[in-house]
């Protein structure tokens, strides 16, 4: 069984084509992404509309080029990402979806965008048994219970402001490292001293809730941190940025790693996977091995490339949804850009 996946949902237009082995793991056979990143850089964040704009002129190419590098003429079934996220540009990848699932006459699904960044992981790693699953990125802060790929996620936690990649992007902005700001900032906290400046760890408390985050506490205690030393009489090209960097991303990597831990404790599983853009910062990696190993958990994280939106974690997703015997969506199903995690498919 062959399975193509549409994902646009944010600002990457993707198209993936993966070949279902029957054993809970998927072969790679395309993997096309095209960004609209670039366009939204003087923005400071991404703007809808544009986003919109760009996957319109980018979906019919990537399309095609999927097709032409995987060889195939049609796949077998097409998945695309119903929700959540961006209205407009789900829009897109979901009109293109009907349209050729429709002209293929080939079954169509409409699917959850986070179930796709953990399904991901079994082109890599294999079958995926129970797990908890950390998803951070400019959109996603979420920790979920995932039981099967084909069954509906369980929802322990998520932002109740920033998403953690944001967080990076608004702190990053803050010291004039640019956007999007999570690798910057993550490269000039290489410098720096993690421990020197205690920044808040939110959420902790012993009265906060177990698996919800917060990061907007932590961006304005950065602020006022960088506010102070300017009353100070530090000018900004003598700010202490590495450590400020290190002090900010410990505090993010310490939050995700240990209420992701404590979640896999409490529900009983041995493996956490991590998913999505933010992942790719090296102290939330290191620290997630660390504390993984030091409490017997598998730790599993898809290769950068696959951890950012792409059409390859549909197409894994929709393969495992298949092969558990979900019927396929109709055609008019809407986008929902508030899809609550619990609906795998619509
Ligand atoms: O998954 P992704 O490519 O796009 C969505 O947000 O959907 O994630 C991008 C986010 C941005 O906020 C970016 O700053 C953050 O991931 N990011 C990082 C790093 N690389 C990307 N954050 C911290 N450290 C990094 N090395
Ligand atoms: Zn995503």
């Amino acid at each position: 069984m062959i399975v193509m996946g549409i994902e646009s949902s944010c600002d990457e237009t993707g198209v993936g084509i993966v070949r279902w082995n029957g054993d809970g793991t998927c072969e790679l056979l395309a993997d096309e992404v095209a960004s609209s990143i670039d366009q939204h850089a003087r923005f400071g964040g991404v703007v809808p509309e544009i986003a919109s704009r760009a996957h319109l002129e980018a979906i019919v190419p990537a399309m095609r080029r999927a097709l032409s590098v995987a060889g195939v003429v049609k796949p077998d079934a097409l998945a695309v990402t119903i929700g959540p996220e961006l209205a407009g540009a789900l829009l897109v990848g979901v009109a293109a979806a009907k349209a050729y699932a429709a002209a293929w006459d080939v079954p169509f699904y409409a699917l959850n965008h986070l179930g796709g960044h953990v399904a991901v992981d079994t082109l890599e790693h294999g079958p995926m048994p129970p797990c908890v699953a950390l998803l951070v990125s400019g959109g996603h802060t979420h920790l979920l219970q995932v039981a099967d790929l084909g069954e509906p996620i369980v929802e322990l936690g998520s932002t109740v402001d920033d998403a953690a990649g944001e967080a990076f992007d608004k702190v990053a902005r803050l010291l004039g490292l640019g956007y999007p700001g999570g690798p910057a900032l993550d490269a000039a906290a290489q410098e720096g001293n993690p421990a020197a400046i205690a920044f808040p760890r939110g959420m902790t408390g012993p009265r906060d809730p177990r698996y919800d985050f917060s990061f907007s506490g932590l961006k304005t205690a950065v602020a006022r941190h960088v506010e102070a030393a300017q009353r100070q009489g530090i000018t900004p090209d003598q700010l202490p940025i590495p450590d400020i960097a290190a002090s900010f991303q410990e505090s993010v990597a310490d939050v995700l790693t240990m209420k992701a831990i404590r979640a896999a404790a409490d529900v009983g599983v041995d493996t956490l996977v991590l998913g999505g853009g933010a992942t790719a910062n090296s102290r939330i990696r290191s620290l997630a091995e660390e504390r993984c190993a030091a409490a017997g958990i598998t730790l599993r994280v898809p290769k950068p490339r696959l951890c950012t939106d792409n059409g390859v974690m549909i197409a894994a997703l929709g393969a495992h949804v298949i092969a558990g015997g979900a019927t396929p969506s109709e055609l008019t199903v809407a986008t929902d850009p508030g899809l609550p995690v619990s609906t795998s498919q619509v």
